[in-house]
């Protein structure tokens, strides 16, 4: 966690927060990955009201957000008392990953303690547990002094929020949303999901920006990708996002493969006429012949997989808005590091345009 960055809201407007959430209603704040729309992970109630808010299917389980212990240094840190109350059993391997990467965008899934509301979990004997980086969370998890379960802070199926003014936005006219405004979200893209849950070995449930290689190097733990196994007898959706159809603007998204802007383009031969061709920064331009019908404008994405990611679904956003009829991105590069962009990019294309927004949002 940098410890220079101080949280941007007086602590009137946090003490607001904490009783908004004792009193079962919903405070949205910011995680250095997402934005997050949290509630009192103890408060049936308010739990259901996630559900409503985002439109989101009662199977899909919601990650339990915690503080770290008031005074704490990554290598003496004790997150033993922090997850007891909320899991059955801590492996070695827990321990160590907690150790290496909390408080941080990594969410572990472990088998649940009893008390642990079935409301939160969809029904699942599982739990996700997640201690953000971000001083804000921080500050208001420390104070509320509970646990809070924070989903995405979209409706369900759109893209995650990475600012103050995108859940405002998300959120217009549907409810009037208490929201915390701790800048934009260092990260960009959700967290990195590993399932220790089965006891012998730990899986990859979703990419993020802590890479399975990342895991290995600091702890030595080994993670799996999930596979045909792993789904076995499994029919409930465990993660959302593993949903094809995800994280979807509204407007077309495409990707295109190195040098083959124009084969994209092909694929929308009339109808569209605005285009929005995001190019590597190492290329200045593609250099490709315009056609006549397609009015296209490219604009410069990074080509460092981290900065890619922090303004990922920014750019998707500020796109979303402009009134293009198809947005192209480049295919992103083989590497682990990837993965995560990759990920969502391909979902984001999947669930993109105005028709199938109704199926991925209701
Ligand atoms: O970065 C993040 O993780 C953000 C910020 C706000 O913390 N939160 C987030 O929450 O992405 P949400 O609800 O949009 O995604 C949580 C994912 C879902 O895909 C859900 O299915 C999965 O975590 N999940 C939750 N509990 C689980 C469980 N017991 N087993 C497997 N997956 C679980
Ligand atoms: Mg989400």
């Amino acid at each position: 966690m940098p410890s220079d960055s101080k949280p941007s809201q007086s602590t009137e407007v946090i003490h607001e927060a904490v009783q908004t959430l004792r009193d079962g209603g919903l405070v949205a704040f910011p995680t250095e990955t997402v934005y997050g729309l949290g509630a009192d992970a103890r408060n049936v109630d308010a739990i259901k009201k996630i559900f409503t808010t985002k439109g989101r299917p009662a199977t899909h389980p919601l990650i339990v957000h915690l503080a770290a212990p008031d005074r704490f240094d990554q290598l003496q840190v004790d997150w033993v008392p922090v997850v007891a109350p909320w899991v059955r059993d801590l492996s070695e391997e827990a321990l160590q990953l907690m150790n290496a990467f909390w408080p941080g965008p990594l969410t572990l899934v472990f088998k649940k303690d009893k008390s642990v509301l079935p409301e939160l979990t969809g029904g699942q004997d599982t739990v996700a547990i997640r201690a953000p980086a971000h001083p804000l969370a921080q500050e208001l998890l420390r104070k509320f002094k509970g646990g809070v379960v924070a989903p995405s802070a979209n409706r369900f199926g759109k893209v995650s929020p990475t600012s103050a003014a995108d859940v405002r936005h998300e959120f217009e006219g549907i409810l009037d949303l208490m929201v915390l405004d701790g800048g934009d979200c260092e990260v960009g893209i959700e967290s990195t999901i590993v399932d220790l849950s089965s006891g012998d070995r730990a899986v990859l449930l979703r990419p993020g920006a802590i890479t399975p290689k990342e895991i290995f190097d600091k702890t030595g733990v080994k993670v799996f990708q999930a596979g045909e196994d792993f789904q076995k007898g499994d029919v409930l959706p465990r993660v959302s996002g593993s949903l094809k159809a995800h994280y979807a603007p509204t407007t077309p998204l495409r990707l295109y493969a190195p040098g083959r802007v124009l084969d994209a383009l092909t694929e929308f031969p009339d109808t569209k006429s605005r285009v929005a061709v995001a190019v590597w920064d190492a290329e200045s331009s593609l250099g490709y012949d315009g056609r006549p019908s397609v009015s296209t404008a490219e604009f410069v994405v990074s080509s460092d997989s981290t900065s890619f990611a922090s303004k990922l679904y920014r750019t998707l956003r500020d796109l979303d808005q402009q009134g293009w009829d198809l947005i192209l991105f480049p295919e992103p590069p083989a590497g682990e590091e990837w993965d995560g962009v990759r990920d969502r990019l391909q979902r984001a294309c999947f669930g993109s345009g105005p028709s199938s927004s109704s199926h991925s949002s209701n």
